[in-house]
């Protein structure tokens, strides 16, 4: 049975996905260095599965402290979570972004390399397609191209070195899984993202707001040629995007594969507004305001590669993201 370190492990998607590991019976670790995630993560993880996962609160940058994880860790399989991922911020501070995800990742591997490690899923974005020119991205898109901030430059980048890695060795596996928009949180309400201070996604800031910590929500342009002249995104159930990770590992092979990972539904702001409300019962106040720089109109997935070679479909819709959402947030 695979043994599976997950670096990041106690962030959002992270976290939901050790839940489906431990669940599913893989023992886990976790590598984080809490710069976006609290420890008590671990308490939740705990009363969800009845497993407290081997946590090494290590930074992925401390190359010695990661090599001491793997030394004695075993592990057959990496998903490597770990990183900074504000696009906003990563423009403010290129050097940092650069610095940690991909020395970070380089580290990583340098001790998969020394320990015999093979398999690694790589946690990428759609942001790699840049602006594809087209709403619906399906994997054999170019990737790299229009890209606006480090940090979807960083993922690319990424890419890159793990597919280079894979040219040379043979027997290397790596998992690409690209998501759309990851939302709502474990159904009990226990477990959801909290990151630590100010939110740029759409989400949490809706969060922030519900919670009255932030006055209202901006809403970023209503007049795009879309049905509400609001953007339309492609947002993804956090628990099913944990359980595409398990079919991904269960069906590593040498070589690169990649997946998106989303539902192929598009979702416009004004509707994730609307779903809101309905399922809190609350009105959110709102503002619309000038377009952000960078947003393209219209970003969805063609998921059908995943669902063809893994099995793997999203089953929640943005209405269960919105409830469990609201049980996270009242406690
Ligand atoms: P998150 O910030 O909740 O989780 C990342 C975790 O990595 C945090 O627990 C953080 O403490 C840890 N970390 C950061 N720097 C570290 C370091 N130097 N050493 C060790 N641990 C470190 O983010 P998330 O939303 O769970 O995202 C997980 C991964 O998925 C990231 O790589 C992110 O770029 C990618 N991703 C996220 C989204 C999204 O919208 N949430 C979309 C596409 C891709
Ligand atoms: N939005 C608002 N107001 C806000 C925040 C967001 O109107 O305060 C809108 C945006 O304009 C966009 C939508 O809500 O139309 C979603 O925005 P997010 O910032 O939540 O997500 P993005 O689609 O911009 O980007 C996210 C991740 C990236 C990832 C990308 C892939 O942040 O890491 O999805 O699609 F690459």
């Amino acid at each position: 049975m695979a043994k599976v370190l997950a670096t990041g492990g106690m962030g959002y998607i992270g976290s939901h996905t050790v839940v489906e590991l431990i669940k599913k019976g893989y023992e886990v670790e976790i590598l984080d260095n809490l710069y976006n995630s609290k420890e008590t993560v671990l308490d939740k993880i705990e009363s969800l599965t009845g497993v407290r996962p081997k946590f090494h609160y290590v930074d992925m940058l401390d190359a010695e402290k990661v090599d001491e994880v793997f030394k004695n860790g075993n592990f057959t399989n990496v998903i490597h979570f770990a990183g900074l991922k504000a696009v906003g911020e990563s423009v403010e501070k290129p050097l940092e972004y650069y610095k940690t995800n991909i020395d970070g990742t380089l580290n990583i591997l340098n001790s998969m390399k020394k320990y015999g490690v093979k398999n690694i899923i790589f946690s990428s974005s759609a942001t790699v397609y840049g602006d594809p020119h087209q709403d619906t991205c399906d994997e054999s898109l170019p990737t790299g191209r229009e890209l606006t901030n480090p940090y979807g430059k960083t993922k690319f980048m990424i890419e890159e070195i793990l597919k280079d890695v894979c040219v040379a060795d043979k027997d290397f596996s790596v998992t690409l899984l690209r998501y759309f928009n990851p939302v709502g949180n474990h159904e009990s309400g226990l477990l959801g993202e909290d990151p630590n201070g100010i939110p740029n996604n759409l989400m949490p800031i809706i969060m922030r707001v519900a919670k009255g910590d932030i006055e209202e929500l901006s809403v970023f342009g209503d007049d795009y040629k879309t049905r509400d002249g609001s953007c339309i995104r492609d947002y993804i159930h956090v628990v099913d995007l944990a359980n595409g990770h398990i079919l991904a590992m269960e069906h590593e092979k040498p070589g690169v594969s990649i997946y998106n990972l989303g539902t192929g539904t598009g979702t416009t702001v004004f509707e994730m507004i609307n779903a809101f409300e309905k399922a809190s019962g609350e009105k959110l106040p709102y503002k619309v305001v000038g377009r952000r720089a960078g947003d393209l109109p219209i970003l969805t997935a063609n998921a059908e590669k995943a669902e063809r070679e893994l099995g793997w479909k999203a089953e929640k819709t943005v209405e269960d993201a919105m409830r469990d959402t609201i049980k996270f947030l009242r406690g």
